[in-house]
């Protein structure tokens, strides 16, 4: 079976977040089931830097503007890199500029990746057709309405990895679109006067699924379906969550080009080497006490904001604070303020470094993900499998992936981190002192880093939800042309 993968990033070419890993990673995992996948990516110029193993495969011409499309390979990887100069040749990330404000055109950006997919999945591509297509997040997700314009029947999965991005644009570039009329009704793309590009993902797709059942079940309330609760209940009957895994050979602690020093659940005391080394490199004053680490978009959705007023308490109980990351001005600005009146005890390394991340997974002692709604969250899972304690929020995937250290789980020896009630500083702070309390405690800790680094979050169930999904969507196709 063969599957086009449609999606804005893929790791190792161009990441912002975890989207890229799983984009980077499920097609690897769907292998052993006879499944292969070819990825359609904008070729930004970071991505055509990184793929150099490319041939041009074909020329198409969409919504006005022209493309080369590159069939490239890449560890394991066969993408498709959409060369549109005109709207991809830019300076700065994938979706913002150099000042960090969103490109003006992002709406035709990814209407010309959607329309391209469309096209590629009706005609094929250098004698390659798919069986099915899989979307991923709102970039991709228009890509349904041009398949469905085109009258083509191949099955459309469309996985949301976070409900907050929603590709809303005013009603107004509906007409440049090239769709038919009827696609702007509301049972389609418009979406409380404007028109969103998940939301006729969500509504033209065979199967819609996000990346956990916890949040698979959150969207569907007002509170937490942030505008499209109602919509995504109408389609609660092909909804479901698959829970994103890693890539265990990337991460993985005793093979890790990136760390001084490798090691496993057997040998976890070796993770001293890299602590040192995170305090040469980040600047901190050497000592005993725990370091614990942020790796994380510095955003209201990760609950960064709620640190700052924690950090002289966490400082006083002798614990030791870095965060990776970028973000909010305003966020980065409360926590330099804390960096200044702590010196030696708090840094920030504002920037985004894959190298950093691996070391402060292998090094530090605790890991805080206090996110306000998680989808899945890749960096818990991370820190699980480096024998870093994570302290997250109880919610989304976050809520499934990490075990409390309480009473009940501590005494069954099945604990890996501590949870809280997302949102709420002073429950965090609990969290942050119930997990120093833990740290003292040399033989308890090591218990909770054992038992964390043996949990296994590898894809391999997961692709098989993924690869059942898929085969029933081909076969009940089957069976409808057959009745037909
Ligand atoms: P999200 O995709 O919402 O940002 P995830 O937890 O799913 O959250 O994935 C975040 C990914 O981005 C992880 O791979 C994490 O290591 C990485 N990451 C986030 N911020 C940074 C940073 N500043 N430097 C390096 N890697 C980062
Ligand atoms: C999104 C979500 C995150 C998830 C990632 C990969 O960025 O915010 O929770 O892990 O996608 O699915």
């Amino acid at each position: 079976m063969t599957i086009l993968a449609v999606a804005s990033e893929v790791f190792p070419l161009v990441k912002t977040g975890g989207l890229a890993d799983v984009i980077g990673s499920l097609p690897k995992s769907l292998l052993p089931q006879g499944i292969s996948t070819r990825t359609l990516i904008p070729a930004y110029p970071l991505a055509l830097a990184n793929c150099r193993r490319r041939e041009a495969i074909g020329r198409l011409s969409v919504l006005g503007a022209d493309a080369t499309v590159w069939r490239g390979h890449c560890e394991g990887l066969e993408l498709l890199l959409l060369d549109c100069p005109e709207l991809f040749e830019r300076r700065g990330g994938p979706y913002i500029d150099g000042h960090g404000r969103d490109f003006h055109d992002n709406w035709r950006r990814f209407a010309v990746l959607s329309a391209a997919a469309a096209q590629i999945a009706a005609e094929g591509i250098g004698g390659w057709r798919p069986d099915v297509v899989h979307l991923h997040d709102w970039q991709a997700a228009l890509t349904a309405a041009y398949m469905r314009a085109a009258g083509l029947d191949l099955p459309i999965v469309l996985t949301i990895h976070n409900l907050a991005f929603q590709g809303q644009f005013p009603a107004g570039v509906f007409p440049a679109l090239g769709l038919p009329d009827h696609f702007s009704s509301v049972d389609c793309l418009e979406y409380y006067g404007d028109i969103s590009y998940l939301k006729a993902g969500i509504r033209l797709s065979d199967a819609v699924t996000t990346v956990s059942p916890t949040y698979a079940r959150e969207i569907l309330t007002e509170e937490q379906g942030m505008g499209m609760a109602g919509v995504l209940q109408s389609r609660r009957q092909v909804l479901s969550g698959i829970v994103n895994g890693i890539d265990q050979t990337i991460w993985n602690p005793f093979t890790d080009p990136h760390i001084p020093q490798n090691y496993d659940a057997r040998s976890i005391d070796r993770r001293r080497v890299n602590r040192t080394m995170i305090e040469r490199q980040f600047g901190l004053t050497p000592g005993d006490g725990p370091i614990l680490s942020v790796i994380s978009r510095l955003t209201w959705q990760k609950g960064i904001d709620l640190l700052a007023p924690l950090v002289s308490g966490i400082v006083e109980r002798g614990a030791r604070l870095i965060i990776l990351g970028e973000g909010d001005p305003g966020i980065v600005y409360g926590l330099l303020e804390q960096v200044r009146q702590h010196s030696g005890h708090v840094v920030i390394h504002v920037g985004y470094s894959e190298e950093s991340a691996h070391l402060l997974h292998a090094g530090s002692d605790i890991v805080l993900q206090p996110s306000r709604f998680e989808p899945c969250g890749l960096t818990q899972l991370y820190a699980l499998r480096y024998g870093a304690i994570p302290i997250v929020a109880r919610t989304g995937g976050l809520a499934e992936t990490v075990i409390d250290a309480n009473e009940a789980a501590a005494s069954a020896g099945v604990a890996t981190g501590f949870k809280f009630h997302p949102g709420s500083s002073d429950d965090l702070y609990h969290a942050i002192h119930r997990a120093l309390t833990a740290f003292d405690n040399v033989d308890f800790w090591r218990e909770l880093q054992t038992q964390a680094m043996r949990t296994d979050f590898g894809w391999s169930r997961s692709a098989e939800r993924y690869a059942r999904l898929y085969r029933q969507l081909v076969r009940s196709r089957v069976a409808a042309r057959r009745e037909a």
